[in-house]
Order: C-alpha cells, then structure tokens, then sequence
C-alpha cells in the first residue's frame, strides 16, 4: 500500500507539468452521486471533468452507467447510513454484471478506507479526498492490480488549476483552500480533508475569470474555514486582499464565501467587504451554541461574548448584514439551562437564517469520549424549538422589510412556479418577481444581471417584490 501512496503521491506534485493522457478509446459511461457540502460539489465536477478527458460521457441513472461513483459525506452517521443503503442496494447489480465499476470516493471513503473494500465486496475503488484527481488513472490499473484504496493527502492546492464541469447556473463555486486546522470535537472534518491548504491567489483568480468569460455573474468562494484563507502561503495573502483582487474582475456581479469560523473575522476583513460593493453583506459563521460550557467542550475556540463581540463588529460596519449559523443541539452533557442560552443567543442576534443539527458521535473525534447522553426525543424537541424560534423571527423581519428596495441578482426561474424569477439580494435574500412586467417584459431575460425591486409581499421562507423602474 505504501508504494501506492508514494506514487500517487510524486503523480500529485507532477501532474500540472502532464497534459492528461487519453485512457480510454471507446465512450463509457459513468453515473456520480454526490452527497455532503460544496465543496464535495466542487469535487465531483472536477472528477467528472477528468473523467470526460479520458472518454467517459455523464449518464443521469445508475442502471445505463458502467462506471458508478458515490462521493460520500461523513458528517453525520445519518450521512453515512445514506451511502450504506446505496452500496447495499446495488450489490445485487454488480454480481449480475461484473464488469461494472463502482467507486467510492470523497469523506467517507477517506475515512474508512480499507475498511469500506473488507466490508463491501461490491466497491472496487476507494478514492480520498486529494486523490480523486486521478481517478481515470486508478481504474486504468484495476484490471491488473484488483480493488484500489488510494486515500494519501497530495499537494494538491499547488497543482495548477484542474478543468471542472460547471453547471450553467449563475454561480460558479471555487474552492480557495482545503482542509481545517482546527479540531472542533465534534466534527470529522479534520480527519476527512486534512490540514488546510491554501490555493496560490494567482490560480483563484485565473479560475474566476474563465468562469466569467464561460457566463457567470457571481463566485462563490470555498473553504471550510474560509476566512482563514491564505494563512498557509506565507505571502501576506488573505481573504480581504483575495476579494479585492477579484473584485477588480470586470463583469464579475457579486462575490461570496463560506464557511467562516468566528475566531478568523478580522476587522480588515469586514472593513473589506463594507467597502467593495460586490462583495455580499452576508456571513455564514456558525455559532454552534449559545453556552459558554458547551463551547469549550466543543473546543470551538471562542465564548458567547466573543461571538457576540463579532456580531457588533459586523454590525457597525455593515448594518444590513445578513448572519447565518449552524446550531448543533444535544452536544453531551447540554442541559436545559445550556440550551436556554442558545435559545437566547438566537434570540439576541437575530439570525438571517439557521441550520440545525442534532449531534451525532463521529468515530475517532474528541467528543466521542464522551457519553452521547441527551436522548434522541429531547435532542428532536430542542432541534424543532430552535427552527420553530428561527421561523418565527425570519417571519417577522421579513415583515419590516416591506417597501424596501434591492438590486436582486437573477438567477433563473422560481423552483416552484414558472410564471416567477427568482433571485439574491446583496445579503442572502430569497427573492422572487413575477416573470411577466405589465408592458409584457420577459425578467427571465435579466438572468445573471442584476434588478431593482421593491418588496411587497412575504412568507416565512421568502420575499415578493415587484420590479422598480429605472429612472434618471
Ligand atoms: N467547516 C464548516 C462546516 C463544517 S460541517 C464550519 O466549520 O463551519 C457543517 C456543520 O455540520 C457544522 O457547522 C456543524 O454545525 C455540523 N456538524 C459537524 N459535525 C457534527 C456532528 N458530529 N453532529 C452534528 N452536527 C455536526
Ligand atoms: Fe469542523 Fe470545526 Fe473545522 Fe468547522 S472549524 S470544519 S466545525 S473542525
Ligand atoms: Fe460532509 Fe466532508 Fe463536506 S464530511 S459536510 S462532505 S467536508
């Protein structure tokens, strides 16, 4: 196994000098899943791109594909359950027709490696997280060498840029670094993605501006802990010189990022995105819980007040801005009282918006050491409270906002409800248009550009507005 590390390895730090060598002759056909986070997003586009390099065409079903690939997440056991039914369910196909393919690739695969091979005859392929790069190369090798774990952490930040499939949306996703150096002690993360790793400014912004010719009007910046970015380089880099260097992007609309850690805001951060104004006026940074006890068990680094130290900072210098945070409910030892002061720090800052999760024990991290000792019902009973609290205050806030105006970035049709657009304010804001004006305009035909509307109108889930004319 280690002579395969090792020469996947050199391959990693060599391959931006390679031009990618065809390995397929006839078209095969491959057919990818992916769960988790963006940044497994990005990573299936990248193995898909790869992937069309060496012959493969994308196929929308399992059952027309010869080459099956799941990239997997790790976060939860419920995220990891969802990849053991996939595997369960298609071990059946793969005895009836050997010469499928099936891959495993992504956070689980990284963290369970050999393992997955022991447990699932059915997989032939377990590619980590820096590794699926190559995966056109490793099933190259299967018919000779058999089933393939190749899970080594490469260079892959400082390997020049990869070409990447992109969804037409008006988004184009870039991930900026890798990795997380933090050890939060409930999150698998570390283990999954490594160290972090910064990508060279240079590569990032050649990366916006061929997603810019291609048609997209915004990026969205990428990392685990993205605020943090640069701190790896050692070139003075950091998120606010990377925005502004991108910012000068002609054509490029707006620009976000995800996800921050509260301890990385630094006041030239957000001094930075006050200023330039394609910067969104929205921070994704997950307070986790509002007790100062729970957050030292969660080694997260930071205390209520500190959080809320962030919050006015925030504030003052951007008074719209729109906060989103994670909350994880029935950490260990959470009681009623520790959950009281989450309820009162969602209470105290008002957040845009929130995503609950209850907490569920990951092998190998800190807090498994510790008994998962809030039951399941109290742990579903605070994770409703939280989003019944979070619905109820997007609710009335969005009450407030009625007669406001926005420049909302069009980004196509409303999922729901064709004879609607739908769009982003410059915070986060879910905002839908009718598609058709009086004077018989299509708005559909403003996609990816940005248009001045006057809400109206308001669920707790979104805003309607009505188009305002330009003037002047
Ligand atoms: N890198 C990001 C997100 C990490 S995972 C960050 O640091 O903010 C996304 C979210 O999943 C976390 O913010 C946390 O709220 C949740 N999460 C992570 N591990 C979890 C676990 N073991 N149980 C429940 N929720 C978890
Ligand atoms: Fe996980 Fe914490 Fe790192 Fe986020 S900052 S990825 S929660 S360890
Ligand atoms: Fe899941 Fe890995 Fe993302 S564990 S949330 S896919 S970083």
């Amino acid at each position: 196994m280690d002579l395969l590390h090792n020469t996947l390895v050199s391959a990693a730090m060599n391959s931006s000098t390679l031009s990618p060598q065809p390995v397929q002759q006839r078209s095969r056909k491959v057919y990818m899943e992916t769960f988790g986070c963006q940044m497994n997003q990005a990573d299936s586009d990248i193995a898909l791109a790869r992937l069309a390099e060496a012959g493969y065409h994308e196929v929308s079903s399992g059952d027309e594909a010869d080459l099956i690939i799941y990239n997997t997440c790790s976060v939860r056991d419920g995220a990891e359950g969802k990849i053991r039914g996939r595997l369960g369910a298609i071990k059946q196909r793969k005895s009836s027709d050997p010469n499928l393919r099936i891959a495993v690739m992504g956070c689980m695969a990284q963290r369970a490696k050999e393992e997955l091979l022991k447990t699932y005859p059915q997989v032939d392929l377990v590619v980590g997280t820096d590794q699926f790069v190559h995966i056109p190369e490793l099933l190259e090798r299967l018919p000779e060498e058999g089933r393939l774990v190749a899970t080594n952490f490469g260079d892959f930040e400082n390997s020049g840029n990869w070409s990447t499939r992109r969804s037409d949306g008006v988004n184009a996703w870039i991930p900026v670094m890798r990795g997380c150096n933090y050890n939060c002690t409930y999150c698998i993360v570390p283990t999954t993605r490594g160290r972090e790793k910064s990508r060279p400014p240079h590569l990032i912004e050649q990366e916006a501006r061929e997603a810019v010719a291609a048609g997209h009007a915004q990026v969205t910046l990428l990392g685990q802990t993205v605020d943090a970015y640069g701190k790896t380089l050692g070139d003075g880099s950091n998120l606010a010189t990377l925005l502004r260097r991108l910012h000068a992007i002609e054509d490029l609309k707006r620009i976000r990022f995800v996800t921050s850690h509260p301890k990385d805001i630094t006041d030239e951060l957000l001094d930075t995105m006050a200023e330039l104004p394609k910067v969104a006026k929205h921070l994704h940074v997950p307070a986790q819980c509002g007790s100062n006890r729970i957050l030292r068990l969660m080694g997260r680094r930071y205390t209520r007040e500190g959080y809320l130290d962030f919050v006015r900072r925030a504030r003052e210098r951007m008074p719209d801005v729109e906060l989103l945070t994670d909350i994880i409910v029935g950490f260990p030892r959470e009681s009623d009282a520790d959950f009281q002061e989450t309820r009162t720090l969602m209470q105290e800052v008002g957040f845009a918006g929130a995503y609950v999760f209850m907490y569920s024990p990951r092998p190998g991290t800190g807090a498994n050491n510790l008994a998962d000792d809030v039951p399941l019902e109290v742990k579903k009973a605070r994770c409703n409270d939280i989003l019944g609290l979070q619905l109820a205050h997007q609710e009335a806030w969005y009450r407030t906002l009625h007669g406001r105006e926005y420049e909302v970035l069009v980004e196509g049709l409303s999922k729901n409800n064709d004879q609607r657009i739908q769009g982003r304010s410059i915070g986060n804001l879910n905002i839908l248009v009718d598609r058709f004006t009086a004077d018989g305009r299509d708005l559909l035909q403003q996609r990816g550009q940005l248009l001045r509307v006057r809400i109206r109108d308001n669920t707790n889930l979104a805003l309607y507005a009505d188009p305002v004319q330009a003037h002047g």
